[in-house]
């Protein structure tokens, strides 16, 4: 099979650990004899240095004629001081919508060898942790207009829109709906409908796709109660679903019950085939450079975009299944890190998967 793969690495630890999913895909395709060509483009922090602004017109235009967009992650100290529209983040924001990716799948997974980095008591985990958290990414207050006023008194002012369309919430809606259908049937929608209407209208829009999955076991949940319910019994999840703002705070608690950020992937889709997948977590500027980054994260990114965009489930779980037996084999980078088990660096954790394909 043969597919365009563009790959952007962006700031801090982004380098890092795209080459280590680049090296895992080149072995993928090496061993099931297919012809991923690759180009590299710019964002964030790489793309203002290189050309002025965190992403240009003419890289969202190669991104959509590719096959699939792998990330790594943007942002800085460095970059900081820009003004808003030039900052690296808008970068992110503006490839998420220029390629009309609304739903963003962070499937939170505890892997068993984990169990000891996951900051739970062991009771609470008995069941294991299997969560998909489904994000809807190109609305809400994210999106909405943003103001900041000086007033007549000197003092500042600023307002954020949260906005959504039923449209919005339908299509999303369907994506998790559908997600359930192929997983264990458990479905919780996560709102704040006691104080919003952007969260009154997504209950209405859920409660009438309700109707049309009726084997799905449908919950509404409000948000507060959620962040609780994740650390009380992360079990009772199955998929949830839920608005931009709300689903990128639940899914860093989620990845921290499922042993490290360093572990959350993340696939971006919208209505085709094509995906970005990047990991859920920043670019790390701290300990950029150091070869002490988890490329994890993003090597199970790349296994959602075989699984996701390119229908490729066997070599996908092949990348899951390595990382499992380097898992057992005890190699941790340092944000996994525990007893008896042997550090490695960013590099050497990315080889080690390599190896086990
Ligand atoms: C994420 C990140 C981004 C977001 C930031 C970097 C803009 O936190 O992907 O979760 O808020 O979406
Ligand atoms: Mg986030």
């Amino acid at each position: 099979m043969q597919k365009k793969i563009i790959f952007m690495k962006g700031d801090g630890i982004g380098p890092e650990i795209v080459d280590g999913a680049l090296l895992v895909l080149k072995k993928v395709a090496e061993k099931y004899g297919h012809n991923f060509i690759y180009e590299e483009a710019l964002i964030g922090g790489a793309s203002y240095d290189a050309c002025g602004e965190p992403l240009t017109q003419e890289t969202i235009d190669k991104c959509k004629k590719a096959d699939a967009v792998l990330l790594g992650a943007v942002g800085g100290p460095k970059w900081d001081d820009l003004p808003v529209p030039l900052r690296p983040e808008q970068g992110l924001l503006a490839i998420r919508k220029g390629m009309g990716l609304f739903a963003n799948l962070r499937p939170a997974y505890l892997f068993k060898e984990l169990a000891s980095a996951c900051p739970l008591k062991a009771e609470l985990i008995k069941d294991g942790i299997d969560i998909l958290m489904v994000r809807e990414l190109t609305g809400g207050v994210y999106f909405g207009e943003h103001n900041t006023i000086t007033k007549p008194n000197g003092k500042k002012y600023a307002e954020d829109k949260m906005a959504y369309s039923e449209e919005e919430i339908e299509r999303i809606g369907f994506v998790a709906f559908e997600m359930a259908m192929k997983r264990n049937k458990n479905l919780v929608s996560v709102d704040k409908a006691n104080v919003l209407d952007t969260s009154r209208l997504w209950q209405k829009v859920m409660h009438r796709l309700k109707e049309e999955y009726p084997e799905v076991d449908y919950k509404d949940m409000l948000v507060d109660n959620t962040a609780m319910q994740i650390v009380a019994k992360p079990s009772q999840f199955d998929v949830i679903v839920t608005e931009n703002m709300f689903g990128d705070i639940l899914s860093d608690e989620a990845s921290m019950v499922a042993g490290s950020i360093g572990m959350l992937a993340s696939a971006s889709l919208g209505l085709g085939s094509i995906g970005l997948y990047e990991p859920s977590h920043g670019s790390a500027p701290d300990i950029a450079g150091q070869d002490i980054a988890n490329p994890l994260a993003t090597i199970l990114s790349a296994a959602m975009m075989l699984r996701y965009s390119f229908d490729l489930p066997d070599e996908a779980a092949a990348i899951e299944n390595a990382i499992n037996k380097t898992l057992a084999a005890g190699y941790r980078t340092k944000d996994i890190m525990s007893e008896c088990c042997k550090l490695v660096g960013c590099k050497e954790m990315a080889k080690k998967v390599v190896e086990k394909i």
